[in-house]
């Protein structure tokens, strides 16, 4: 069956094209409606723009709920920008272990160190300025200046084009169409509460107007929609599909110590989880090495048994599967090469919460430590 057989047109065209109207009605609806999130300000006020700056980051490929808690957290350690610039930056990387991207932990320090060294400790209140920061992209330039500063900025994120896509029943496909699906969100963003009509597009995005089966009955601007009005809402934004992920393999080395204390290797700092610890492992290649050769990359020399099963973690361009090797070894066996003592340290399993793990490491570990 075709698309055309599939949709219903539910009301007859021409519709009005969303405009101030819409605007209004959004607003209402925000007003009684809004979530109750840690980073916003109580109604009719504005969020300082140091708080809106690390949500903003923080919520860059991560949900409301994950990013909540590490919120709350960063802000009773750190509570204002000079204190974060003032922060130790492994500290700051121990804090976002688990929240995932990590170089937008490295710049959020980088960021802070440069709002305090060239702008005073005070934010710049226009999207040109924002932008100039590290860490800080189009989308988030906008969202701060319209939600910190009331600048009728326009913030496009994913829930917001699928809003906007479907308001104006535009259907070319993501991601080319991102600058006019900006274009038509911008014609909406009116001069004054633009941070909370950018916040009210968020919600609706997240609440009601969600990719499967949106609550079109409850929404605010069901009048308004085009997509809505031919049926199609549940089609768009129209995507192209991506290609399949590739996939990474590699071998993990978890050493144990009699007494307890698990053998990891700080990375890199530059690249993929920069700066972070790993259990140190095989380059990740495409495919998984034979034992032998695998056993070039052991930390220290020891009886390895294999853990069965394999760890799998999927990172934005491609999947990792781990194959996990455990040894128990003395504490102050001598390292090899791949695990050159000024990268490498023994950490307490009591200590392991609170260290720069990130979230494949802590799954490489869980999985090693199952029956022990
Ligand atoms: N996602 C990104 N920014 C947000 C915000 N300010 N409120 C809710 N969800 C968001």
């Amino acid at each position: 069956m075709g698309d055309t057989a599939k949709t219903v047109a539910r009301k007859q065209l021409p519709l009005r094209p969303a405009g101030p109207d819409t605007v209004a009605a959004l607003l209402d609806w925000y007003d009684r409606e809004r979530r109750d999130l840690p980073w916003r300000a109580k109604r009719g006020r504005r969020t300082d723009a140091y708080r809106v700056w690390l949500s903003e980051i923080m919520l860059q490929q991560t949900t409301v709920k994950a990013v909540i808690p590490y919120y709350e957290r960063f802000l009773r350690r750190w509570p204002t920008v000079d204190a974060l610039a003032a922060a130790d930056l492994d500290d700051v990387l121990s804090a976002w272990a688990g929240l995932g991207y990590y170089s937008r932990a490295r710049n959020l320090h980088k960021c802070a160190q440069a709002v305090v060294a060239e702008h005073g400790g005070q934010f710049p209140r226009t999207e040109e300025g924002l932008a100039s920061l590290p860490g800080i992209g189009p989308y988030t330039a906008a969202a701060i200046a319209a939600i910190a500063f009331g600048e009728p900025a326009t913030p496009v994120d994913g829930n917001i084009e699928r809003v906007v896509s479907r308001l104006f029943a535009f259907r070319q496909p993501l991601p080319g169409a991102k600058r006019e699906i900006k274009r038509l969100a911008a014609t909406l963003t009116p001069q004054r509460r633009a941070g909370d009509f950018a916040q009210a597009m968020m919600d609706l995005g997240a609440t009601i107007c969600s990719p499967r089966k949106p609550s079109c009955l409850m929404c605010p601007l069901q009048q308004d929609c085009h997509a809505h009005a031919l049926g199609i809402e549940e089609q768009l934004p129209v995507k192209l599909v991506k290609p399949d992920r590739p996939v990474r393999y590699g071998i993990a080395f978890l050493a144990l110590s009699e007494d307890g204390r698990v053998l990891l290797r700080k990375r890199p700092e530059a690249g993929l989880l920069g700066g972070m610890l790993e259990v140190p492992s095989t380059d990740w290649g495409d495919d998984w090495l034979p034992v032998d050769q695998a056993l070039v990359a052991q930390p220290v020399r020891a009886d390895w048994w294999s853990v069965p099963g394999v760890v799998s973690h999927t990172f934005t361009h491609f999947r990792l599967e781990v194959m996990v090797l455990r040894a128990i070894v003395e504490a102050d066996s001598s390292l090899t090469f791949w695990a050159s003592p000024d990268r490498c340290r023994w950490v307490a399993r009591r200590d392991l919460g609170s260290a720069a793990l990130p979230s494949v490491m802590r799954k490489v570990i869980a999985h090693a430590l199952k029956e022990h």
